[in-house]
């Protein structure tokens, strides 16, 4: 399969990596604004063709799948430009700054295969999470809480994550996105969420939200963002579930249950079964190509498809409308 990639920032240049390493896969086109890094990337390459214009590198290349690694505003004309053409897309999370956005890139699809870049989908913790949820091992769902807390912001940043206009707004759609697909994946959808955002640093931006979640089940918990929060070099995105028989905590590095009788059980991630051919920034990275490339063979849905990845931006839209007018507010879905 050809693969183009849009953006060779951090997620770009990784996920070009892994695709030149994925069998029967080889990147053909890049795009970037930043011509010194596609004269670096051409030096490496003498076969990859690059661009500064993503139409004309779409209109002149006939790719199997399309890469969107760009900052979160382009990535609504950029998807829809490739399904529009019949590609398959990995599109970066946030899916889109708006559900409107997502609803555009949806209408587009045409039976293209797509997925929308919720890593944590693929990492072993969360998946035996699911597992053991949905398998009731603790007994019903009681409540959750959860947190994604990272010390990233501690001056006034530069760049297109502090820009509300090119990222959408702050902590919450930057990393919050995160921690709410998670609920969705392993507890369900959701009904309201009321939120509270916080600038500690940034001028534009918030830094800090709190929200509380009602899910579709009637299960309420709630969730923490921080950029500013300090201990945290290295992302935390912990999920804590009260079940009836006990709580099960579920981290990236980690997952661990106690029972209401006192027995814990904690397995670290490298106590899982590792399938994944390579590690290139992330075992979770590459597991989540190899589904996408998987999915387009078998002609199946991917588990994060475009319809399923735009439901945590139709919670962040109803959580900054709670934000502004001080109201819990419906979420509404695609
Ligand atoms: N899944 C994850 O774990 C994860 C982690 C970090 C970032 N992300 C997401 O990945 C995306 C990219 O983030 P990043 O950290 O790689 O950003 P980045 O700033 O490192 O890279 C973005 C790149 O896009 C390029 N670009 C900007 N405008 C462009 C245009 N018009 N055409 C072509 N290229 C253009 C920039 O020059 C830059 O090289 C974002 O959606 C972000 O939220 C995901």
């Amino acid at each position: 399969m050809d693969v183009g990639v849009i953006g060779l920032g951090k997620m770009g240049l990784l996920h070009a990596a892994i695709f030149n390493r994925l069998d029967g896969c080889r990147v053909t086109a890049l795009c970037d604004v930043n011509e010194l890094m596609l004269k670096i990337l051409r030096s490496g390459n003498d076969d990859v063709r690059t661009y500064t214009d993503f139409q004309i590198m779409l209109d002149e290349n006939d790719l199997d799948i399309v890469v969107v690694a760009t900052p979160v505003f382009l990535h609504g004309s950029m998807a829809t430009t490739a399904l529009k053409k019949g590609m398959h897309v990995l599109i970066e999370k946030p899916m889109a700054k708006t559900t409107e956005e997502c609803s555009t890139i949806i209408g587009n699809a045409n039976g293209s295969k797509s997925l929308v870049g919720y890593c944590r989908r693929f990492m072993p913790t969360y998946n035996s999470a699911k597992k053991l949820i949905e398998e009731e091992e603790l007994g019903k769902v009681l409540s959750f809480r959860s947190h994604f807390y990272l010390s990233q912001v501690d001056k006034r940043m530069e760049g297109w994550q502090f820009d509300p206009y090119k990222g959408g707004g702050g902590a919450l759609i930057d990393l919050g996105c995160h921690a709410l697909d998670m609920v969705h994946y392993i507890l369900g959808p959701m009904r309201s969420v009321s939120c509270r955002t916080e600038r500690v640093i940034s001028e534009s931006v918030e830094d800090v939200a709190r929200l509380e979640l009602t899910l579709n089940s009637g299960v309420r918990g709630n969730l923490a963002v921080s950029w500013v929060e300090s201990g945290y070099r290295l992302p935390e995105m912990m999920l804590e579930v009260t079940c009836e028989k006990g709580v099960a905590r579920v981290a990236e590095k980690y997952l661990e249950t106690v029972s209401n009788d006192g027995t814990v059980n904690k397995r670290f991630k490298q106590c899982f079964p590792d399938p994944i051919p390579f590690n290139i920034g992330g075992r979770e990275y590459t597991a989540e190509d190899l589904h996408l490339v998987e999915s387009i063979r078998d002609a199946q849905n991917t588990k994060c498809d475009i319809k399923v990845g735009s439901m945590p931006t139709s919670v962040i839209d109803s959580a900054y409308l709670s934000a502004r007018d001080g109201q819990p507010q419906k979420v509404r879905y695609l």
